[in-house]
């Protein structure tokens, strides 16, 4: 085969920033992708319905010209988020998600939630209204090793938050371990994951032998090999449970190399291509479009994209190794691997 053509895909998790870095990065995603849960953990966060309002606005007016590229707005979630304001902005269509980071767990999490019991009732109503609750899932307890928050996370905050508040329809994003995916596979109708580019192709000894490589940090951090391959498994096996959320999380160069670098990868340039591959290895090309165009939007009860993309084989494609934004360079994720799909324009 060395043509595909799959309905236009989405981004179920994607980081624009704002500003100059928001205008940088924007079109690399809006070339492929028709639309993208957008993350809300600005500085200052996106919590209230205003906030979402206003930062749609200023991703609409970046937009390039003539995309039809839609942004999908997120609330995110802090122990005074009002219930009613919530509400307001669910039943406008304003907001497709609300999003749960831990305190402290990662990038500007600092808003976020210390004490599950605080965010019950906003939970309970989402419940009833439907609207998802996309989770950061890790736990913060520095006792707890880094390499296991994802599992402990499982065990002491998702599966207790799920047994309370039943119809509670969640989105485990960016699962990092066989754990999330068996959790995930076993959980029934309301949960799902979203799964990134880059833990489909990278592990933990991509990061840290023979050097350290910051533009492989990122959080979840990438976990043993066995991890991935579980991943790529449950990405490529057309379970309706697992799609596209690349996380592509642009920081600049030099806020990546230093003493105490940034966590992201930034993979919205070549995220397709590099998908393309990583199926074609695992015999699934079959499945992509399940993975990036259709398991997404079945779960968010959104309608499938009408246009398609077409990627063809050929020749090595290559990408830049960074792309220019006014605050300086960011770095494009290298799967380590040559690329032989390319999406044609
Ligand atoms: O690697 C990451 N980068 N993980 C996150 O959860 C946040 C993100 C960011 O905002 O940079
Ligand atoms: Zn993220």
């Amino acid at each position: 085969m060395d043509r595909l053509t799959l309905r236009r895909p989405d981004d179920w998790h994607l980081h624009l920033r704002d500003g100059a870095m928001m205008r940088a990065v924007l079109p690399e995603t809006t070339r492929h992708f028709a639309r993208a849960i957008v993350m809300p953990n600005l500085v200052p966060p996106v919590v209230t319905g205003r906030d979402a309002a206003e930062y749609r606005d200023r991703i609409l007016s970046a937009k390039p010209k003539g995309s039809k590229f839609r942004p999908l707005m997120t609330l995110y979630l802090t122990e005074e988020t009002e219930v009613r304001d919530l509400r307001a902005a669910a039943d406008i269509g304003l907001i497709t998600a609300v999003k749960l980071y831990p305190a402290g767990a990662t990038t500007n999490s600092a808003s976020g939630v210390r004490d599950f019991t605080k965010v019950r009732r906003v939970l309970e109503n989402m419940a009833q209204i439907g609207l998802p609750l996309c989770v950061h899932g890790e736990v913060t307890d520095p006792e707890i090793d880094i390499f296991d928050r994802e599992a402990a996370f499982i065990e002491r905050v998702l599966d207790p938050i799920r047994r309370d508040i039943p119809g509670l329809r969640v989105i485990m994003e960016h699962v990092t371990t066989s754990d999330a995916v068996d959790y995930v596979r076993s959980g029934g109708d309301d949960i799902a994951a979203t799964i990134t580019t880059h833990h489909l192709v990278i592990n933990r000894n991509h990061i840290l032998a023979g050097g350290i490589r910051p533009h492989y940090y990122c959080l979840p951090v990438a976990k043993r090999e066995s991890h991935r391959r579980a991943l790529v498994q449950a990405a490529t096996s057309g379970d309706a449970s697992f799609f596209l959320g690349t996380d592509s999380a642009p920081h600049t160069d030099a806020a990546k190399l230093q003493a105490c670098g940034c966590a992201g990868c930034f993979t919205a340039t070549n995220t397709l291509s590099i998908l393309a591959e990583v199926f074609e290895a695992a015999g699934a090309l079959d499945r992509l479009e399940a993975f990036t165009s259709l398991n997404g939007p079945a779960f968010y009860r959104l309608p499938v994209n009408d246009g398609t993309i077409t990627l063809e084989r050929g020749d090595s494609v290559t990408y830049p190794a960074a792309i220019d934004t006014e605050d300086g360079p960011v770095t494009v994720f290298d799967p380590g691997m040559p690329l032989h799909w390319r999406v044609r324009d």
